[in-house]
């Protein structure tokens, strides 16, 4: 399931690319959500995490959500880590403006939010009751102002809407 998700991700590889010849660079948010394609680090899936989600949703209700990396690795600058998180279906509803952002498709830190390793956000479900699946890849990083040395995380949480 883990794998399947990469490879669905492996388009924006292309796009990728052309933003790192470009000298993208980004504490300030993710380009695309996926880091692997730019941060050569170790992929741990297991060190990122969504609480408060519910195991099946109550449609059209809104859950406050926390995305949080576990890491041992230290910072020495600024930055401590950063994500993206996409939600099929829902709506994605701001609640931290200083520390997250929705740049085109997802959410994502801000420049603020990438000297932290949690951040907050609601969810609201679909008022239809499909299966929704929220993805995140997150970032421990070492601070260095560079893609290189960080651990990346990433995981993702199917959903169905409660039984009537
Ligand atoms: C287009 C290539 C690219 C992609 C994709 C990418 N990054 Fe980065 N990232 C970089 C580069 C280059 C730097 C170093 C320059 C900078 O700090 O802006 C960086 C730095 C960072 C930093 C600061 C690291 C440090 O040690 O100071 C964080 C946090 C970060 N990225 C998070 C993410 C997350 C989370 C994702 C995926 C959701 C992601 N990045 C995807 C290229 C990328």
């Amino acid at each position: 399931m883990k794998k399947y998700i990469l490879y669905l991700l492996l388009p924006s590889f292309v796009l990728t690319l052309f933003a790192v010849n470009m000298g993208f660079s980004h504490s300030n948010s993710a380009p695309v959500i996926d880091c692997t394609s730019c941060h050569q680090g170790k992929l741990k899936t297991d060190i990122v995490s969504i609480s408060g989600l519910p195991k099946a949703y109550e449609p059209g209700m809104t859950y406050k959500l926390t995305i949080k990396i576990s890491s041992d690795l230290e910072a020495m600058g600024e930055s401590r880590g950063g994500f993206a998180l996409q939600a099929t279906g829902g709506k994605i509803v701001i609640t931290n403006k200083k520390d997250t952002q929705y740049i085109e498709k997802f959410l994502t830190h801000t420049l603020e939010g990438s000297k932290s390793r949690s951040w907050s956000f609601s969810w609201q479900a679909p008022k239809t009751g499909d299966e929704v699946t929220l993805t995140v890849m997150a970032i421990a990083s070492n601070g260095d102002y560079s893609a290189v040395g960080d651990l990346i995380g990433a995981q993702s949480y199917a959903i169905k809407a409660l039984k009537k």
